[in-house]
């Protein structure tokens, strides 16, 4: 089960920024109801605030000028635009909230809104890399400018007479930082890959035992998603909790890994319509897809051997980490090969929230905050998922890995709102209610803070430039 790369010893964490998330009881955040408390979940934002727009910093830190300007695929951004984006979704917070704010630039207000119509004009999403102004430079005095607004505002937030909205919001604003953080890390990928050297890579740890299996559930009754009391911040579309109905099923304990992967490869998987969607297959052949990405196949005389670039080198594929870099396709493909299928949204929470009485949990060991020795995470500084068998504090009370970390699980699910959403925030999660898969559980580029076991993520079923993989489910008859 162990690969050549990874190293013995304890998994621990290596760094963090501080930001900590109270999970298992009611937050200041929320509880805030007189002036003190305020004063004091009001500076812990300050704190945040500090510290997440500088961690976004750091992940530019080791680029090139070159590589902040030039967008290689419509699907991806340039990192100038992300560190203009992040700036310019504040600014929108400044101009509600700070009397007689001045915009910084109308240009730039046209060149960092993403796809707000609600925000006005805004350049063509694909033509991003063509224009080169605002400059880097100009980008960063931008951001500079806009961390001095918002700092003097959350230094004396309290004393606004909507402090509470503003904090509320300014906390969307950082978990959308984090988010692009999360963007950040596949889009630099994309551009350079192992040519990108990381401020702080850790040794890959060891798996410490071999996981194989599934786990068999009773079905029943769930409540699926999220209360808004029980986390200091959930994104609208993980709510309302409401009751669904689980059929008996069983889920895998670990994630696919790149030499499962590699089977269904040789086993001419890519070039049989019969593990398919319809519109897989003619995705499969119109791209001539026969890998997941990042997967190169080096052909000589003794046969092809396939290898995975990424920003922890080039290694073979052969090798028991989580296949990453597959569309949502793929991973139905695999799964219909081996006989299996995907699991729900409901399976994956379920199994990744039921306690051993069967009380739904908050995270998948219980109701602890995420900490770096639960999974793999953004600041585990690994750049790459490990193997199943490598953070035993994250397993379910039922033996499930890899829950939260490592890599986005496709699930079989449609993304749509929950029955009784209410959007909190226009055209953020609510205008994408169609045609995309839900992916759950959080990666190795997913700030620790953001994740959650309630977390929906989204992505078009061809989309594999982020770290999507997957785990098989079984149906119990
Ligand atoms: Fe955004």
């Amino acid at each position: 089960m162990h690969n050549a790369q990874c190293a013995p010893g304890v998994i621990f964490p290596l760094s963090s920024f501080g930001f900590r998330m109270a999970a298992s009881t009611h937050s200041s955040h929320h509880a805030a109801t007189h002036m003190h408390m305020h004063s004091d979940a009001h500076e812990t934002l300050l704190q945040e605030f500090v510290a997440i727009r500088a961690a976004t910093l750091e992940l530019c830190k080791p680029l090139e000028i070159e590589d902040y300007v030039i967008q290689s695929a419509p699907f991806m951004s340039p990192p100038r635009w992300h560190l203009g984006h992040t700036s310019w979704f504040f600014e929108m917070l400044l101009t509600r909230f700070v009397p007689n704010y001045t915009v910084y630039s109308q240009a730039y207000l046209y060149y960092f809104n993403s796809y707000y119509e609600g925000f006005g004009a805004r350049i063509n999403r694909q033509k991003r890399g063509s224009v080169s102004r605002p400059t880097v430079q100009d980008t960063l005095r931008y951001r500079a400018h806009i961390d001095n607004h918002c700092t003097a505002l959350l230094e004396h937030l309290s004393a606004l007479p909507n402090a509470t909205e503003a904090a509320r919001l300014f906390h969307l604003g950082l978990e959308h930082e984090m988010q692009h953080q999360e963007l950040l890390v596949y889009d630099i990928k994309y551009l350079l890959a192992d040519e990108y050297r990381p401020l702080q890579i850790a040794p890959m740890p060891c798996a410490r035992e071999r996981v194989d299996g599934d786990v068999e559930f009773r079905g029943g009754l769930f409540e699926l998603g999220a209360r808004t009391d029980e986390y200091v911040f959930v994104w609208d579309n993980e709510a309302p909790r409401h009751t669904v109905y689980v059929q008996d099923f069983a889920l895998d304990k670990r994630l696919v890994t790149n030499a499962e992967f590699l089977e269904f490869i040789r086993d001419g998987g890519y070039r049989n319509y019969r593990w398919w969607l319809s519109a897989g297959w003619d995705w499969v052949q119109a791209e001539m897809i026969e890998a997941p990405l990042y997967w190169e196949r080096h052909d000589d005389a003794g046969g092809s051997t396939w290898y995975i670039r990424d920003y922890r080198g080039v290694r073979s594929a052969d090798n028991h980490e989580p296949v990453q870099h597959v569309s949502y396709y793929e991973a139905s493909a695999y799964a219909k090969w081996r006989g299996k299928r995907l699991p729900t949204e409901a399976e994956w929470e379920y199994a990744a929230t039921l306690s051993p009485s069967g009380v739904k949990q908050a995270f998948p060991w219980g109701q602890t905050t995420v900490d770096s020795y639960h999974g793999n995470f953004l600041e585990n500084n690994l750049w790459s998922a490990a193997e199943a068998g490598t953070f035993p504090a994250g397993t379910t009370a039922h033996g499930i890995w890899q829950m939260l970390g490592d890599v986005w699980e496709w699930t079989s699910s449609d993304y749509a709102p929950y029955p009784g959403f209410q959007t909190q925030f226009d055209e953020y999660n609510d205008k994408w209610f169609i045609n995309q898969k839900v992916l759950r559980g959080g990666s190795f580029a997913t700030p620790r803070a953001s994740i959650r076991s309630t977390y929906r993520n989204f992505f078009a079923p061809t989309d594999r430039w982020m770290t999507s993989g997957f785990r098989c489910a079984r149906t119990l008859m």
